[in-house]
């Protein structure tokens, strides 16, 4: 596995890449998990050559936010991405990424508005931003992004659709602890007590499916319902809970093509905030 750190290294990297077939991007912020590695054999499985970039992105952590606790672990990243099969891992640094104040950045409009947007503003346009950086840096066939972050999947599916980026995005499953907690580079920020009841977030998230998809319950009493268990169930305080057309993000009462629906929330412990979602065929 190739190791770049600076831009210019990554851009003669880049250059050797050439001729030798497809390229697939993964996106990360390091503290790799199995979350992050299951994207990048899947990538390794439809592609010739994996790139993994794990930058932690300032522009898209707002003040008062993790971006200095976030956990950095460069050491095991780099023997974990060997291991999945990554063939170029890239770190930079800020200054690589950023070299001077940006007068230009990607701006998402109302699919930032719902969800987490509500909650972290300027998030997705920062977000956006780096990964639009990597695709113009990177030039993959393909990106991968999980559906664990299932706002981001969506936001970034459409930059590609709307500004014509000659790149496929592929979203990949999000994978859980055995007791269905999500993996998360966060997830050592939970105290022993709150990592003990945290799974009741998936739990409570899949009871609300089951109730729009099997017993047939309007979607919006679902959302309610949903929020008033989780808050008896956990002693996070819930941020939202929240159900969109999936990928789409509208209201569910909007006419549009939409196939599926997003039933997602976001909670936060003592040190960090926690996201889950089910996406699922529309009823
Ligand atoms: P990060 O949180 O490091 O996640 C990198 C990628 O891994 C994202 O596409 C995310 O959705 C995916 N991922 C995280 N946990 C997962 C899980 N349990 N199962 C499946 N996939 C999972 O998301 C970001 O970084 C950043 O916003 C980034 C896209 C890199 C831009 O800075």
């Amino acid at each position: 596995m190739l190791i770049c750190r600076t831009k210019q290294e990554w851009l003669d990297g880049r250059a050797r890449m050439e001729g030798y077939g497809s390229i697939a991007l993964v996106p990360t912020m390091g503290a790799l998990h199995q979350g992050h590695l299951q994207l990048a054999e899947q990538a390794n499985a439809d592609h010739d050559q994996v790139v993994m970039t794990v930058f932690v992105n300032p522009l898209q952590f707002g003040e008062g936010e993790d971006f200095e606790h976030y956990p950095r672990q460069e050491e095991k990243d780099i023997e974990k991405a060997k291991a999945a099969g990554v063939d170029v891992l890239w770190l930079p640094a800020v200054e690589d990424i950023y070299a001077r104040e940006p007068a230009v950045t990607v701006k998402v409009g109302q699919m930032s508005e719902r969800l987490c947007g509500r909650h972290r503003s300027g998030h997705f346009d920062g977000m956006a931003t780096v990964v639009m950086k990597f695709l113009q840096l990177v030039r993959p066939h393909a990106a991968y992004f999980g559906k664990k972050d299932g706002q981001q999947l969506a936001i970034l599916t459409r930059m590609c659709e709307d500004l014509h980026l000659d790149v496929e995005v592929v979203g990949g499953e999000t994978v859980r602890e055995e007791d269905g907690l999500a993996l998360s580079s966060r997830n050592v920020f939970l105290r022993d007590d709150e990592r003990k009841e945290a799974p009741l977030l998936y739990k409570t998230l899949q009871e609300g499916y089951e109730r729009i998809r099997h017993q047939n319950e309007n979607p919006l009493n679902v959302e309610h319902e949903t929020f008033a268990k989780l808050s008896e169930r956990i002693t996070a305080s819930i941020d939202y809970v929240e159900l969109w057309t999936y990928p789409g993000l509208e209201p569910l009462h909007e006419n549009n093509t939409d196939e599926q629906l997003i039933l997602a929330a976001a909670v936060r412990y003592s040190q960090a905030r926690f996201i889950d979602n089910v996406i699922f065929k529309r009823p």
